[in-house]
């Protein structure tokens, strides 16, 4: 797609670590926008004990989308709307894997909407074949001695080997 006023979203999340089930929803996204920032939130609302920091989760996301130059790949700080506002961004992109992620995901867009009126989201789903993922379970798998090379990208697998030492 290319227009005068490029429409752009925000895949939020904390990705620690980035799974091909998030990759699906980001390469998905360009489906419907001519830009995405995917955006490592340094708050998430379910806070998590981390296996990457930050800075490492962008720097691998980086990796995982050096063949996409319509996506960027940022770490904000702060209320999502906030950063959202601040990059011009049309609307959050989220994904739905099964009826069990709804209610968490409406409350967080109806949460959103109430902080800044024009937000929208937009929920995309991923490829059947990722519906069980989590970065939890892959982190656990890969943990206890799993092979996860099904589960996340060549650039993850391999910083995930470093970590555990496999
Ligand atoms: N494939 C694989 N896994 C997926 C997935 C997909 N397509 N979609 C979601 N998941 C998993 C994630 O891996 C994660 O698993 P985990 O819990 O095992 O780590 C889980 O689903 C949800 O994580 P994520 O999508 O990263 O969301 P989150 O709950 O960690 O983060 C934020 C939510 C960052 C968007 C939210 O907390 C936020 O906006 N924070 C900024 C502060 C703010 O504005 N707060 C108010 C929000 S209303």
């Amino acid at each position: 797609m290319t227009r005068s006023n490029p429409i752009v979203a925000i895949y939020p999340g904390s990705f620690d670590p980035l799974t091909r089930g998030h990759e699906d929803i980001a390469r998905r996204t360009l489906r419907v926008a001519d830009r995405l920032i995917v955006a490592v939130a340094h708050t998430s609302t379910t806070q998590k004990r981390g296996l990457f920091s930050v800075e490492e989760r962008v720097e691998l996301i980086r990796k995982v989308f050096e063949d996409e130059d319509r996506i960027e790949v940022e770490s904000f700080e702060g209320l999502l709307v906030d950063f959202a506002r601040g990059r011009g961004a049309h609307f959050v992109i989220r994904g739905l894997r099964a009826i069990s992620d709804f209610e968490y995901e409406l409350q967080m867009a109806q949460m959103n909407q109430e902080l800044w009126r024009e937000i929208e989201t937009i929920f995309l789903v991923p490829d059947v074949e990722f519906s069980f993922l989590s970065s939890s379970l892959v982190r656990e798998v890969a943990a206890l001695g799993g092979d996860v090379s099904r589960f996340v990208s060549p650039a993850v697998l391999e910083a995930m080997k470093e970590r555990f030492g496999g």
